[in-house]
């Protein structure tokens, strides 16, 4: 939960000026994974609500997909509600679910025209309302068509879970305890046709995973940005993929 209104968050003046053409010539990250954090400091530090915390990161969200677009980055995934956001506040709840919803509404047919594939990855429990899990799956019929990016939607998602669902699937498929394998329970994620995260973005100066694609980020690297979530624009996802060029990734072996 991110309810301490005293620490971090400033909007970040060094990445201002930063463009995708100082970025574009070196390696890029082929799937950004990010943690959208802070929207309730955001919206504390100004009197606000939590809720009107989570409305103003709408604005940022869809700068960060429009800087992964100008990158040519083909994969990028979002954690908008997790298994363990259920705690919060009733209200806090019931809002996140209406404004998932609405955000689907207001933002699939610009999402669509960019070329933007739409996918949730979580659980389709009866907690996610009906006529949300209706958005869904229309954004996901209107979009499949399209390659340019998938953006992911981490909904009612746990890395636990996840991890949890494929061995369970595989159990009740009758497979053997040997066969049982990485390859096996890689198999039985959510989306098997994604590539593990190259770059895993936190926002808000907290330096944890908070239970988001633990599987998938075994070899992610890791940036973390002070910036309060409504703030992040796309200078701070080239910035992230700037310390991301200066990373050696070794994979457990040697360079
Ligand atoms: C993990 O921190 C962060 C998330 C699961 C992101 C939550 C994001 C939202 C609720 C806002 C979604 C915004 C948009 C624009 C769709 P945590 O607070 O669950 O975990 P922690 O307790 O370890 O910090």
């Amino acid at each position: 939960m991110d309810d301490d209104v005293n620490r971090s968050g400033a909007p970040r003046d060094d990445v201002a000026g930063l463009t995708a053409g100082d970025v574009a010539g070196g390696p890029l990250p082929v799937h950004v994974a990010c943690v959208m954090d802070g929207n309730g400091r955001w919206a504390s530090r100004r009197g606000l609500p939590r809720t009107e915390g989570h409305a103003a990161g709408e604005e940022a969200l869809l700068d960060a997909v429009e800087g992964a677009l100008e990158l040519g980055i083909p994969w990028i995934t979002m954690y908008a509600f997790s298994t363990e956001n259920w705690k919060r506040p009733a209200d806090e709840v019931r809002y996140l679910m209406g404004f998932n919803e609405s955000l689907l509404m207001r933002r699939r047919d610009e999402l669509n025209e960019k070329g933007v594939r739409i996918r949730f990855a979580g659980r389709r429990d009866w907690r996610v309302p009906k006529r949300v899990l209706r958005r869904m799956d229309e954004s996901i019929e209107l979009t499949k068509g399209n390659r340019r990016c998938t953006l992911t939607m981490a909904f009612n998602y746990g890395g636990r879970a996840e991890i949890v669902d494929a061995v369970q699937a595989l159990v009740a498929a009758g497979t053997p305890a040997s066969k049982i394998t990485e390859k096996a329970i890689r198999a039985h994620l959510y989306f098997p046709d994604h590539p593990d995260p190259d770059l895993v973005v936190r926002t808000s100066g907290e330096h944890r995973i908070s239970n988001f694609l633990l599987w998938q980020i075994a070899y992610s690297e890791l940036v973390f940005d002070d910036v309060l979530w409504p703030d992040f624009r796309r200078q701070n996802l080239f910035a992230a993929v700037r310390d991301f060029q200066q990373r050696q990734r070794r994979y457990g072996g040697v360079t």
